[in-house]
Formats: C-alpha cells, sequence, structure tokens
C-alpha cells in the first residue's frame, strides 16, 4: 500500500487523468444523479471486504455513479444555499497539499505552510482594517470558527465575572444556525434583538437592552456581515460600539459575506469591523477556494491562545519556543490540514485584483437580476440585494410551485435553486457567487416562472 509497485503506477494516471479532466471542465456541469440509496448500492456493494479491487474498477464505480450523485457546487449553474467556486490554482494546489500530506498544526512541524497561512490571515485582517496584532488560524468553516470564537467569547467572560453564573448572548433574527448551534452547545442562551427589517443595528440592540432586565449577563454579541438568506449586512459599526459599551465580545460572523471587504462597491457597508473582537469569513464560499476553509480572524489572538492551548506533555515541545505560531492553539482543534494554501497559492498566482472583480461580478449579477425581477410583473423582488443573494416571489405561487419549477430546473440541468423562505412564506431565492453565471440563465430561470 505504500510502495511505488506497477499497480502505484497505474493508479496515478488513473486518478490524476480523471482529475485533470475534471479540472478542465468548462463550465462543470449541475450533474444529478441516483439518490436512491439501492441504486448506489448497486456500485458500492461487496466493494469493501478482506480482499482489494483493481483501482481502474474502484474509480470506475466513483466516476460512473458516485460522482453524477453529487450535484456540482462549483457549476456556475448552482444558485442554491451558498455555491462555491473554487479557482482552477486552488484546487490544484489542494491536491498538492494532499498527494504531501502537508498539515498545519505546529512550526515546530509545519513552519513553511504556517507561514504562507498567516499571508493571507493578514492580508484578510487588513482588508478588515483589524490590527497588527490581530492572527488566527483556518479552521473546516464557519460553524468550527463560530464556535472556537464564542468559546473565547464565554471564557473572558467567565473569568471577569469570576462566577458560572449564567451567560448570554445578544444576536439578530438573521443569526445563522451556527450560531444557534453554539450557543446551545456553550449553554449560552441567545438574546434575539427585535428589528424592524432583519438587519441588526447598533439602536434596536440598545433598546433590547434597556428593555432587559440583566444587560450584564451578554457574554457577547454577534452581527453578520452578510446573512445567509438574504445577504444584509448589519450595522457593524452600531453593534460593535453598544458590545463595547456593555463590555461584551464583538463577534462577526462572515462566513459568507465576509468576502464582500475585498469588493469596492460595498466596502463601505463593513464599516465597524475594524472593532471585531472576533472575525469569521469561509474561503470555500466567496473567496473561491476548495471545501473546507474558514479564515478565524482574533484582534487579540494571545487571548483566544489562553483558551484553546491543549496542554499534554507530549505537546510541551511546541510550546517551547516563544513567538512561534501554532495554528492549533487558536480553536477547539489540534491536527488540521493546511487548509489556508490553496488560497495562498490561488492569491499569489492571480493578485487580489481578480478577487476584487470576480467578487464584484457576482454583486453586479444580483443587481442585475433584481431589475430583472422587477420588469416581470409576475415576480416581485423581496428586498434590494445587498451582496449576491436575491430573494423574490412568484405572485400567487403556492409552495408546492416553487418546488415543481426548482425540480425541473434540476431535472433539465439549468439550474439547482431549491427554494426559500421569508417571514414564514415559500420564496425563490438566487445565490449568485460563480463569477461565470451569466445573466441569460438567470433570465431562462425567471422565464420558467412565467
Ligand atoms: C453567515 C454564515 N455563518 C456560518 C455559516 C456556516 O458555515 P459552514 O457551513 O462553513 O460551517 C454559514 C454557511 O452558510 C453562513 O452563511
Amino acid at each position: 500500500m505504500h510502495s511505488v509497485d506497477a499497480t502505484t503506477e497505474r493508479m496515478i494516471r488513473s486518478v490524476l487523468a480523471y482529475a485533470e479532466n475534471r479540472l478542465r471542465l468548462e463550465p462543470v456541469p449541475l450533474d444529478e444523479g441516483a439518490r436512491d440509496p439501492a441504486a448506489l448500492d448497486v456500485v458500492v456493494a461487496g466493494l469493501l471486504g478482506d480482499d482489494g479491487h483493481d483501482p481502474d474498477q474502484v474509480l470506475g464505480a466513483w466516476a460512473s455513479t458516485l460522482a453524477p450523485a453529487v450535484i456540482s457546487a462549483d457549476s456556475p449553474r448552482f444558485l442554491g444555499f451558498i455555491p462555491a467556486a473554487p479557482t482552477k490554482a486552488s484546487l490544484l494546489f489542494d491536491m498538492l497539499i494532499s498527494c504531501a500530506s502537508i498539515q498545519g498544526i505546529s512550526w515546530l512541524e509545519a513552519a513553511g505552510a504556517i507561514h504562507a497561512e498567516n499571508q493571507v490571515l493578514r492580508l484578510i485582517a487588513d482588508r478588515a482594517g483589524l490590527p497588527g496584532s490581530a492572527g488566527g488560524c483556518f479552521v473546516s468553516g464557519g460553524s468550527a470558527g463560530n464556535l472556537s470564537a464564542l468559546v473565547v467569547a464565554r471564557e473572558v467572560a467567565r473569568r471577569r465575572e469570576g462566577t458560572l453564573r449564567p451567560l448570554r448572548v445578544a444576536v439578530g433574527p438573521e443569526a445563522h444556525s451556527s450560531i444557534i448551534n453554539t450557543l446551545r452547545i456553550l449553554d449560552l442562551a441567545p438574546l434575539t434583538v427585535r428589528t424592524d427589517d432583519h438587519r441588526l443595528t447598533g439602536a434596536a440592540l440598545r433598546a433590547t437592552l434597556e428593555a432587559d432586565g440583566d444587560p450584564s449577563s451578554i457574554a457577547a454579541v454577534v452581527a453578520t456581515s452578510g446573512t445567509t438568506n438574504a445577504g444584509i449586512i448589519d450595522d457593524l459599526a452600531g453593534v460593535g460600539a453598544v458590545a463595547r459599551e456593555l463590555g461584551a465580545w464583538f463577534h462577526v460572523d462572515g462566513a459568507y459575506g465576509g468576502a464582500g471587504l475585498f469588493a469596492p462597491s460595498v466596502r463601505s457597508k463593513y464599516e465597524g469591523i475594524e472593532n471585531a473582537d472576533s472575525f469569521v469569513v469561509d474561503p470555500h464560499k466567496w473567496l473561491f477556494a476548495p471545501f473546507d476553509c474558514a479564515a478565524l480572524l482574533y484582534r487579540e489572538p494571545q487571548i483566544a491562545r489562553s483558551v484553546h492551548k491543549q496542554d499534554a506533555s507530549y505537546l510541551d515541545v511546541i510550546h517551547g519556543k516563544p513567538g512561534e505560531w501554532n495554528p492549533t492553539d487558536y480553536a477547539y482543534h489540534l491536527t488540521r490540514r493546511a487548509r489556508g494554501l490553496p488560497l495562498w497559492f490561488s492569491l499569489a498566482v492571480h493578485g487580489v485584483r481578480a478577487y476584487s472583480e470576480a467578487i464584484e461580478a457576482a454583486i453586479q449579477l444580483a443587481r442585475r437580476a433584481a431589475a430583472e425581477i422587477r420588469s416581470r410583473n409576475y415576480l416581485e423582488l423581496i428586498r434590494e440585494p445587498e451582496l449576491g443573494v436575491v430573494l423574490f416571489r412568484r405572485l400567487g405561487w403556492a409552495p408546492g410551485q416553487y418546488t415543481d419549477w426548482a425540480d425541473r430546473l434540476l431535472h433539465d440541468q439549468v439550474a439547482f435553486i431549491p427554494p426559500s423562505a421569508w417571514e414564514g412564506e415559500t420564496v425563490a431565492r438566487f445565490a449568485f457567487l460563480h463569477p461565470q453565471t451569466p445573466i441569460d440563465l438567470v433570465r431562462e430561470v425567471l422565464d420558467r416562472m412565467a
């Protein structure tokens, strides 16, 4: 299994040929294979037993049946949830990292990888206006980043309080489900701020706190810089100021929308992000990196280190030299792959300007889509898009009609655009991210609602 023999040689050729073909697809098709486990079982049954199989046979099972049963998140026709659009450079470098088993746990083991990852974290911190001391690490996703950051927030509040009394976290009505999950895991109760139009503002936060009987129990305030369902950027300046007055940790969840920091046309909407105590942005979303990759930054990383650093006698050696940066100390993980490196390589190859342009492309497409929607009398725009997400309704449609429409679009391989909900109503939602999604595709999707 570990030697380079004739089978290894054959496997290298077959797997790399498959990878090459996949990389050359332009555009990447959506795919919609079998979803019935019985149909998938036909190719996998018996593959995992005491004896091995010919690698081409196993690869064949993957290529013929399993791979097509994965809807391609990187297709420009993937317009649901939050898509992905990794650059070719990032995909290639991801493969290199896998082939070389590059990990990024400690400086002792992986200084080169960590140095490059930190260069990317610095770039993001600079865009956000965080101080030179800011730092952190890459984790698997926004959920992992939010959890790791709020663990630190809770610990800071506990240290300040000196007791284990119940603590709470103030969140906006559109806070991501991973924030709510995190609060449950950490035994922190949410204080949901009531807002007029789903956007968390400093004024709304202040009003909720004033009406609340126990504001001093608020350990943290979470704002979102790009809500998932509607792309709303909270009032970061106002919310951050109230958090500071309160002495609470200020966390900004930019898992989806944080990438907009690189888009000049919307950068001003992020004003106040520079005051965040912690900030998360997912490069596997809108910074065109492969799964799975989230950048987690702390304003004062030494606080995070005091919470997350794992102590074990066999680990003393990695903590021996002051000044050495160990990504493992800044989140709840220990072992980690150097998942920031595909972004580092791609940024270095293409330059930041290309990223800004690609992010702007989705924002502009959302604006054009909104104009298309406004021009059709059978459609209604629910709110002006701020980023790349567009919510709209088909007048007169019942929920089942949205599902039928979405099913037909996927069946015909036109688009993957599952319905969403807004204020309890089933609605349609574009999530634009891929810079090559054409406006003609948008028109076709809308035509099919007429
Ligand atoms: C605003 C926001 N926060 C957090 C998450 C969770 O990120 P992940 O899916 O990478 O764990 C998402 C995912 O869509 C998100 O949009």
